[in-house]
């Protein structure tokens, strides 16, 4: 089981080491990357995700700056601060975090960002490019996918990939660098007709749906490899015994912490089909992280024509 097992923690400190390096490397020519985040509102969940953003850079010797706009603060200071940020000449990287506050125009917002410092790669043009086959700034979560799959000898080229689910920051950018990968790609939503046989005719599949244990053994292909997008925090124990029978472990950190993460994979059924699978949590979650900060060491080179 162990050998199937998609390793996301282990490929992310791979990539942080080596993103590490680079910036040692720009900070002995007095270069510091620096990373911008913008959180408004106080959402739980996107508290934590800024609060890890932030410590990663610190970890790998870039600078990060938190900038807190209460939930009413308005579409016109938020695209001020995004102004501001574009202007200071120390700020490399701009992510605002989402999803916004219910009132806020994320459109609106994403479009006065600096493509230049889109470290999330949700500027237009930044879509754009990717669409052409020219990537600049790549999403994270995507990337990071990508880089998975290279760094795992997980066959992309000729293969058949579907992609569940069409998000802007996840399915529709990963739909188009697996195709640029030359894969055969497919990518189902909420209204597919009969999801199961088109999944079942994938040699990748990607849970990118949000939603819990969409995919079971029945739309899987027996040695396809299955990567894991989704994340749910499971706080009922029915659940916790419905998903995970028998796994003891799983139950006594459940017992402790009073929730379990888990994904759009029903894992436990799904395992045994698959050539290889990324656990949640444990798998994509910590590439995304390791994604954005390379994403924010290159921001650095690039505004300063140094990309090699
Ligand atoms: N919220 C969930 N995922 C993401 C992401 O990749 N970037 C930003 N900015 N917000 C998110």
């Amino acid at each position: 089981m162990n050998e199937k097992l998609l390793d996301g923690k282990r490929v992310a400190a791979e990539i942080r080491a080596e993103v590490g390096e680079r910036v040692a490397e720009l900070r002995g020519r007095g270069i510091i990357p620096r990373l911008d985040v913008i959180l408004v509102g106080d959402d739980p969940a996107s508290k934590v995700y800024v609060g890890a953003k932030a410590r990663a850079c610190e970890k790998l010797g870039m600078v990060s700056g938190t900038h807190r706009l209460e939930p009413n603060a308005g579409q016109a200071a938020l695209e001020r601060l995004i102004g501001d940020l574009n202007a200071d000449p120390e700020v490399d990287g701009i992510l605002v975090q989402l999803p916004l506050p219910e009132g806020y125009d994320t459109h609106a917002a994403l479009d006065v960002i600096d493509p230049a410092k889109d470290v999330d790669g949700f500027h237009p043009r930044n879509v754009g490019l990717l669409q052409q086959g020219r990537p600049s700034l790549t999403p994270c979560t995507p990337a990071g996918i990508m880089e998975l799959l290279r760094r795992e000898e997980i066959p992309v080229k000729g293969q058949r990939a579907v992609v569940v689910g069409r998000s802007d920051i996840v399915g529709k950018p990963l739909a188009m660098l697996l195709l640029h990968a030359h894969a055969t790609v497919t990518l189902c939503h909420s209204r597919t007709r009969d999801l199961t046989s088109v999944t079942r005719e994938a040699d990748l599949l990607v849970a990118a749906a949000g939603k819990l244990a969409l995919i079971g053994p029945e739309h899987v292909k027996p040695g396809a490899a299955v990567i894991d997008v989704g994340i749910h925090r499971l706080t009922r124990r029915e659940e916790v015994e419905r998903l995970f029978p028998g796994d003891e472990a799983r139950m006594a950190r459940f017992e402790a912490k009073g929730s379990v993460l888990t994904g759009d994979v029903d894992f436990v059924r799904v395992a045994p089909l698959a050539s290889r699978i990324t656990p949640v949590p444990g798998g994509v979650g910590p590439l995304t992280i390791a994604m954005l900060m390379s994403n924010t060491e290159r921001a650095a080179r690039l505004r300063r024509g140094r990309e090699e």
